[in-house]
Parts: structure tokens; sequence; C-alpha cells
């Protein structure tokens, strides 16, 4: 942040991600601050996130914040590990108003590990990113780290084909030779992998914890929303809005299925759109 920022109780929370994923941190938020209203911004016709570049991730991440602080939000949780790891440093420096991130739980991962074995599945930009190679330094002495980028998982939970044959083929790629190494910690490092979670309970075998940090992430945002006095009264009335870049029919499905109930999502057409942004 680069000034004081007065926080309207009233105003709504901003929530983004590259996709559909960070409903996952979403329905959490709904869950720890009941009185809040939220604005989600899906950026799906740019997803995956996880193999372009951070300049390229950087500059939609920009966009997206300039279109929520547009909506009057105030405080914007990146809800996207690839996202916070690339934009969320030049965020901060560049917007006046509390930005909440979503990073790897390496640290109760490592603090839980009995066998001193903690796998992580992320997408690669993440492992490349600043915030998780500090997260390694700070708390992943005591155990290794097999890290390992979960490589066309989101195309396939964007494209709705979470219970698909290919899902189920690649998460066995990616997790049993984890499982062979001895781990007893799975850190889901992308927001998108909670959706996942019955197919990979599935797969491992018992005894293996999974950690989701979308729980602590709702209760970091209540702890800055108290900080800055900007936590809502019961009183108000809580409204949710949603926009995606891509499909709104997808977004839709998922909300769905995790609300129960239906919700409008309108496609977002305003912001610039953006080059491929490959990763070199
Ligand atoms: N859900 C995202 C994350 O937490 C982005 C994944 C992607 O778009 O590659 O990393």
């Amino acid at each position: 942040m680069t000034g004081i920022f007065f926080m309207e109780t009233s105003a709504p929370i901003g929530v983004y991600d590259s996709g559909i994923g960070g409903l996952s941190v979403w329905n959490e938020l709904r869950k720890e601050l009941s009185a809040e209203s939220m604005i989600y911004v899906a950026d799906s016709a740019n997803a995956p996130y996880g193999t372009k570049s951070r300049s390229f991730i950087t500059g939609r991440s920009r966009e997206i914040t300039r279109f929520l602080i547009d909506q009057g939000c105030k405080l914007i949780v990146v809800a996207c590990n690839t996202a916070t790891g690339a934009a969320i440093t030049t965020l901060r420096r560049e917007f006046n108003l509390p930005f909440v991130g979503v990073e790897p739980a390496v640290k109760p991962a490592a603090m839980k590990s009995k066998t001193g074995h903690v796998g992580v599945l992320a997408t690669a930009q993440t492992f490349k990113g600043e915030h998780f190679k500090r997260s390694i330094g700070l708390f992943a002495h005591s155990v290794e780290l097999h890290e390992r980028a979960g490589t066309g998982l989101v195309e396939l939970i964007e494209n709705g084909m979470i219970d698909s044959p290919e899902t189920k083929e690649l998460l066995i790629k990616y997790l049993i030779p984890m499982v062979e190494q001895g781990i007893d910690q799975l850190v889901l490092g992308c927001t998108h992998y909670p959706f996942l979670i019955p197919i990979i309970q599935g797969i491992l075998p018992a005894g293996i914890r999974i950690i989701d940090p979308a729980p602590a992430v709702a209760r970091q945002t209540r702890k800055v929303l108290e900080e800055h006095k900007g936590l809502n009264s019961k009183l108000s009335v809580v409204g949710y809005r949603f926009y995606t870049t891509g499909d709104p029919a997808s977004l839709s499905r998922v909300l769905e299925q995790l609300t129960g109930s239906q919700h409008l999502v309108t496609k977002l057409d305003g912001l610039p759109t953006a080059g491929s942004g490959q990763s070199s």
C-alpha cells in the first residue's frame, strides 16, 4: 500500500483467479465472512496462468485490480498461487488498498510431517515465484520437499473434466512418485486443485494429509479487514457478483455445485485483451 487507506465497511471484497479455481477460496471466504459482499473475476480466457510469463500475469493482475477498484472493492484477495507469486509485490506497490494472497502451505506441512517428506503440487510458475522460494528458505529446513508441476490439470478443470479418466491419469502420474518417496503431507499449491480432492483421496494411501490453504486465507482476510476497521456489520445485505473473461456457463456450473443455487455470471469484455504470454 502506498498511503493511508480508508476502508468503507459495506464495500465488497474483490477476488480473482486465472479461472474457476479461486472459487475454492471464495467458498471459504463466504463461510468465514458471511456478512461481506464479494465480486469475483475469473480470467478464464487467459487460463492457465501457470505456463505464462511473470510480466503477462502481472499485466493481467493490474487490469483486473483496476476493474475491481472501479467496482468499489475495499480489499482484494488474489485467489491464485501463481498470480500471488508473480504479481502481488507489484500490486501492493502500485495500488492503495490491501491485498491478501495465496501461497503453498509449506509451513504447516513441514511442522506436521513425521516422515520428513512433503509433496507440493503447484504450477510451474508458482515454483519459480519469489514467495515460494522464500517459504522454502524459511520453513522447509527440516523436511525434504518433493515438487511437481501439475501440468494440464488446470485446463482439464476449466473444461469441466474433473471426473475424467485423463484427470485421474495425470494425478496418478504426478502423485505416485511422491508416495514412493514417503510423503505424509501433500500441499495443494494451486487453487484449482481442491476440486480434485475426492479423486486425490482415491489415489493416495490413507494417512497422507492433503492441505488446502483456503481456510487460512479466509482467516487472514478477516484479520486484515479488522486491522483496517473494515469488517462489515451483520445488518447489511450481502451480494455476490461474478465476472469471467471466458465462458459464463462454466463458472455458473461450478458455482451451482458449490452453493446449490444459481448465480448470474457476466461476461467481462471490457478488459484489454492480452497476448499469448507464453513463459520462455
Ligand atoms: N488457480 C491458480 C493457482 O492457484 C492458477 C493456475 C493456472 O492458471 O495455471 O495457481
